[in-house]
């Protein structure tokens, strides 16, 4: 990959030539659903020119136009190009780590022991109560520099690990500083400072969701048995959707406890995990709107069953895959390790794979149309994998396989 032509000063246009392949998801309709998330554009033989912050065209080199003015070349042979992937599902502001829970986990201490223990979320609220807003500003910055390499160039990011006024907040402010896509998650778990949850509750939706809402695109909630029960995610997400902020839900991570009736009813962007959802969850998630948000990694992280994607697309689902990078259930920040789960844990295709952590995702995140495709007028943000077949992005276990990254227009990551 190398790059020539240029000015001193950046020129304004990027064009990324020579591309083995270029690979887009179908356009139409977001999210894809059935067999519309099995279709891709694949051209052999591309480009990809880059206008500023913008796509300007794409298509087959042979095809590609004289054109006059300054424009920074990019050789791309043997290379492909995917969309800059989408993270609709991450827990990047945090400090500190867990990984003397991991260790313990490892020999036998489960998440929820842990969890019941005092550990789990609540040490990391410690940690980063700890950290204050400095602190919590370069922990997503790092964090984000690990997602940039593994070629996100769209991230979420909740909050839920301060869960008193000041962290919360410079949690939202953190992300937002970050770039990312930030999420209220008001109701994580209770902090021990509160007699019981519904306590918490009161203090948080009083006092912090005016201003939380202030920050956040969207609200979340863990509905879990040792979190929230379902009438306080109901009355945490009627309070925030009154407040304008658009409605997500951890759900049937571990058990059951009616999350999917309850996103549908209110009208939720996403319901996230999954990975207990039974043969009615799936039925009736699949002729409704809200889209699930599948987290492999995490499952694969817990050692707990997979969520049952490729009964969810068959029946008509809209999907989308994320990372859910934390500290505790899900450290991993790799979108490309997570197709590799998606295609040899969830039995989906490499194409449903792309479509889930692009378009899908983009979706979840209200960014549709803006980013998640390589077409004309959407955000300039590619990914070059080291490969002649895209498909190396899901093949590849684990591999080094990303070898560029362009954001808006620019080459941010390069190896
Ligand atoms: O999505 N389940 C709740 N929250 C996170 C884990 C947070 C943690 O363990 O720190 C999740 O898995
Ligand atoms: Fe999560």
């Amino acid at each position: 990959m190398t790059a020539a032509g240029g000015t001193a000063d950046v020129p304004a246009r990027l064009l990324v030539r020579d591309l083995a392949q270029l690979v887009t998801p179908a356009g139409g309709g977001s999210p894809l659903r059935g067999g519309a998330l099995r279709e891709v554009d694949v051209v052999e033989g591309a480009f990809v020119l880059c206008d500023g912050a913008h796509i300007a065209a794409t298509g087959r080199m042979r095809d590609l136009a004289p054109f006059p003015g300054d424009v920074l070349e990019l050789d791309a042979r043997g290379l492909s190009a995917v969309p800059g992937l989408v993270d609709c599902h991450t827990h990047a502001c945090f400090a500190g780590d867990r990984v003397d829970e991991f260790a313990l986990r490892a020999s036998g201490a489960s998440y929820e022991e842990i969890h019941a223990a005092g550990g789990g979320i609540l040490a990391t609220v410690r940690a980063s109560r700890a950290a204050g807003e400095q602190g919590l500003g370069k922990a997503v910055l790092h964090h984000r520099s690990w997602m940039l390499r593994a070629g996100t160039t769209t991230f979420e990011a909740k909050s839920g690990y301060g869960l008193d006024r000041d962290t919360e907040l410079a949690s939202l402010r953190a992300i937002a500083a970050a770039g990312g896509a930030p999420t209220w998650l008001g109701a994580h778990a209770v902090p021990p400072e509160y007699p019981n949850a519904d306590a918490y509750l009161d203090f948080a939706l009083a006092e912090l969701l005016p201003e939380a809402a202030e920050l956040a695109e969207a609200a979340d909630v863990f509905l879990e048995r040792g979190a929230f029960d379902a009438a306080q995610a109901r009355r945490f997400l009627e309070a925030c959707r009154e407040a304008g902020l658009v409605l997500r839900l951890h759900g049937d991570q571990f058990t059951e406890q009616g999350a999917i009736p309850l996103a549908i009813e209110l009208g939720a962007r996403s319901v996230d995990h999954l990975e207990a959802t039974g043969d009615d969850g799936i039925r009736v998630l699949a002729a409704s709107d809200v889209v699930g948000v599948l987290l492999p990694a995490s499952a694969l992280f817990l050692g707990r069953p997979m969520p049952r994607a490729r009964e969810l697309v068959d029946a008509g689902a809209a999907i989308a895959l994320a990372t859910d990078f934390n500290p505790g259930s899900a450290f991993c920040e790799s979108l490309p390790l997570v197709c590799s789960l998606a295609c040899t844990q969830l039995q989906l295709a490499p194409e449903e794979a792309l479509g889930a952590c692009t378009v899908n995702a983009a979706h979840v995140l209200g960014r549709s149309g803006r980013v998640g495709r390589l077409a004309t007028g959407y955000d300039a943000d590619v990914v070059l994998l080291d490969a002649r077949d895209w498909r190396y992005l899901a093949y590849h276990l684990g591999g080094d396989v990303v070898q560029g990254v362009i954001q808006m227009g620019e080459v941010v990551q390069e190896r």
